[in-house]
């Protein structure tokens, strides 16, 4: 969507009527451009009703970024939020930031990633104003090898501010992903720049399932969760960026200062394969079955097999038989 399919978003987005004339006058551009900017929005999936005499209205009103309404929210903390409407990735965009110089405690938001990545290589689809994608850059003194845990960490604060948003159920599936019993409801990739022994720079990058969006759901090969269904009610988006920023920050300066050893009993209390029958499958194509036993201090994941406890820094997890579906 162009800048002016998004600013007739922006005026349309309460889900109350405005008439064509209206949305004109406030953007200061011709009937013409708003005929374009709706013709836009209908294309990228939004129903929009039209009558006579009342003018457009969303059938269902959508909650788009405001930079200012999140920086308020984000009072007493280090976050320093942007929001842009388009960009390839916020993950991509603050790793170039981080490169140029970029202070701590920048986070950038998108309502459209162009270029949106998940872990693995895999594409990361995103609907506009169903999703949430975000990233936050951080300087750590420590290097990439004692920030193994960072990962799950995060995941922690993910699963603290979307259990408070509405979704008590909210569990980790390691080694971050957020799920739901009914699917994944988000994802967090992190990148690093800097020395092995320090000090280095990460990007955390989310992904949040806000509303059910059915051509996210279609694109993916893996059962998708939203928040709104959990909740039960609609979503400001503003209040839950805050929220997760801030919960990110806390957990952040915690792990900074004391490792992943102090986040780390938490992370097994939320995860929902813990103690139950897993198999693990492993980057070369082979899979091992075992107990999944939590993680250790590095954030390995540990599984009891015949053999005895093993380690394992990768691989994808899946419940076995009999286990309850995460
Ligand atoms: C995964 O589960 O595979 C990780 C998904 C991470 C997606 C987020 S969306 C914001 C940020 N920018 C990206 O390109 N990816 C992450």
């Amino acid at each position: 969507m162009n800048t002016m399919a998004f600013q007739t978003l922006r005026a349309l987005a309460d889900g109350a009527f405005h008439s064509g004339e209206d949305i004109a006058r406030v953007l200061g551009v011709t009937r013409s451009a708003v005929w374009y900017g709706i013709r836009d929005i209908s294309g990228a999936g939004f129903a929009i009703e039209k009558v006579r005499g009342r003018g457009y209205r969303l059938a269902q009103p959508v909650s788009l970024l405001d930079a200012a309404r999140v920086q308020q929210a984000l009072a007493g903390t280090p976050v320093a939020v942007e929001i842009c409407d388009t960009l390839d990735s916020t993950n991509s965009r603050l790793m170039q930031r981080a490169a140029q110089g970029a202070p701590g405690g920048l986070a950038l938001a998108a309502e459209v990633q162009t270029a949106g990545r998940g872990r693995r290589g895999r594409v990361w689809y995103s609907g506009i104003g169903h999703t949430l994608t975000f990233s936050l850059l951080w300087h750590f003194a420590q290097g990439a090898r004692e920030l193994g845990g960072l990962s799950l960490a995060v995941g922690v604060a993910l699963v603290r501010a979307l259990r408070a948003a509405g979704a008590p159920a909210a569990q980790l599936k390691w080694p971050n992903d957020v799920v739901l019993p009914a699917g994944k409801l988000a994802g967090i990739l992190i990148e690093m720049q800097g020395d092995v022994l320090g000090p280095s720079t990460a990007v955390i990058g989310a992904g949040v399932n806000v509303r059910a969006d059915a051509r996210v759901q279609a694109a993916v090969d893996q059962p998708v969760a939203d928040l709104e269904t959990a909740a039960g009610q609609t979503i400001d988006r503003n209040v839950l960026l805050a929220a997760l920023l801030r919960e990110l920050s806390a957990v952040i300066e915690v792990f900074a200062r004391d490792g992943f050893t102090a986040l780390r009993e938490e992370w097994q209390q939320l995860h929902a394969q813990q103690d139950q029958p897993v198999r693990l499958l492993l980057p070369d194509g082979k899979d091992i079955a075992g107990i999944a036993r939590g993680v250790a201090e590095d954030g390995a994941l540990l599984l009891e097999t015949a053999a005895g406890l093993s380690r394992h820094h990768s691989g994808e997890v899946s419940l076995r038989a009999g286990g309850v579906a995460a």
